[in-house]
């Protein structure tokens, strides 16, 4: 398979998801206006701007990318009179529930039929153990899920799974414990909240693969610009990777260090990219990333890289396919229960491409550069990455695929469509 293009020019991407989600739930719970700037107009985070205001925060939107948010105060919040949705959201029903198990009322979450699959009991079990009360649909496994919290004890929690999900839902039940909560995690996960919750005030201890908050009685507002979402300058990036000749640059992404494995893993398959203007915005590190096109060859993806670029792995299967060459991903179970099965997802709509490859149980394997079969209809399964990444190999391979659904895209990058057609 030849790559097309080449692409050349800028592109900005919209403010980091798990940034803008977190901006507003601490926001709602700060003493005071918060200032949210970047934040990411989609309907994931809008998800949680419904959580917040349900719960009685007052979120005003100056513009689609600019919120004001009077926070109800640490306990503030009020008994929400209804259902709350979390849509497609499983950072708003995971991290939500944290601050929901914090509070002396009944709260119930649900989500759409996807979030309604995944699992849950990754936040109750220790939610529960700290002496919230939660109930779940399939044995405490699944939502909709029904939470009665207060009176928190502190707990010392080793994660069985590599989660920021988690590790922010007990950090958060932790301002409201009766002593400290500690975290230990055995591969590291992006660390937003850590940084977010002590630029509000809030007393946290890292060190090594353990972090500890302290109970609070409140947490300052704060005034933040949110950096573009490395997540979804992925896509920019693969597809400028894979396509000989492109030069590309993606302007001002966040890059925080346990975000950037696709970067690494780009790089190790022979790809130009680069940081430029390195600086610091809202407490992370960010930059304008620039990328030439050139041959690729395979890499290997080992598990302790995996949380540093888990969402980032469809689209790296893409850069695969074009790649010379065996690139095997492993450790990465976890795919299985994202928005969809990813693992899944991507062998079944790259094998009908005509792209050999393969799962494991944890994992996959993707043998490039593929020989196509063209025009075979591919699935996104109602994933938001998937369709993002069948859009670039459509794009990279210059071919037409009859991709089912790609209106999931709106989670998490409204316009992603229009943005990569402009491209030249
Ligand atoms: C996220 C953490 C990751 C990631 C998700 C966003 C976050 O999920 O896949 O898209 O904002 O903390 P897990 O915590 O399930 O690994």
């Amino acid at each position: 398979m030849k790559a097309r293009g080449p692409f050349h020019g800028e592109v900005a991407v919209p403010g980091d998801k798990s940034i803008s989600h977190r901006a507003v739930l601490f926001a709602g719970l700060a003493t005071g206006k918060s200032r949210v700037r970047g934040f990411l107009d989609a309907e994931d985070t809008m998800r949680t701007v419904g959580m917040m205001t349900a719960l009685g925060a007052a979120v005003e939107r100056i513009s689609p990318t600019e919120l004001r948010v009077e926070g109800a105060g640490l306990r503030g919040l009020t008994e929400p009179a209804d259902v709350i949705d979390a849509g497609n959201s499983g950072t708003t029903i995971r991290i939500g529930s944290g601050i929901l198990a914090g509070q002396p009322f009944l709260s119930v979450v649900t989500g759409d039929r996807y979030l309604r699959l995944r699992p849950m009991a990754r936040v109750i079990r220790p939610l529960t153990q700290m002496g919230a009360s939660i109930w779940a649909r399939e044995g405490n496994r699944l939502p909709p899920i029904c939470i009665r919290g207060g009176s928190l004890k502190g707990i010392r929690y080793e994660m069985p799974v590599a989660s920021a999900q988690v590790k922010s839902a007990l950090l958060l039940a932790g301002l409201y414990a009766d002593s400290p909560v500690t975290v230990v995690e055995t591969l590291p996960t992006r660390d937003h909240t850590e940084r977010m919750l002590t630029a509000m005030g809030a007393k946290l201890d890292r060190e090594g693969g353990r972090v500890t908050v302290f109970p609070a009685e409140r947490l300052d507002p704060m005034d933040i610009t949110v950096p573009g979402d490395i997540s979804s300058a992925a896509f920019f990036l693969v597809l400028a990777a894979v396509t000989p000749g492109s030069a590309l640059i993606v302007r001002r992404v966040g890059v925080n260090p346990f975000r950037t494995g696709a970067v690494d893993a780009l790089r190790r398959m022979g790809a130009d990219i680069r940081y430029e203007d390195e600086r610091q915005d809202g407490g992370e590190p960010v930059a304008d990333i620039a990328v030439r096109g050139g041959r690729l060859s395979a890499t290997r993806i080992d598990p302790g890289e995996v949380p540093g670029l888990i969402d980032e792995i469809p689209a790296l299967c893409v850069a695969a396919a074009f790649a010379e060459g065996r690139t095997e991903i492993r450790g990465a179970g976890e795919l299985r229960v994202k928005e969809s099965d990813r693992i899944g997802s991507m062998v079944s709509n790259l094998s009908s491409l005509g792209v050999s490859c393969g799962e494991y149980p944890d994992g996959l394997w993707v043998e490039g550069p593929a020989e196509l079969r063209p025009s075979f209809p591919c699935r996104s399964h109602g994933d938001h990455r998937i369709a993002m990444s069948l859009l670039i190999f459509e794009k990279a391979a210059g071919m037409k695929l009859a991709i089912d659904d790609v209106s999931c895209i709106d989670t998490s990058f409204p316009g992603f469509k229009a943005l990569l057609e402009g491209l030249a």
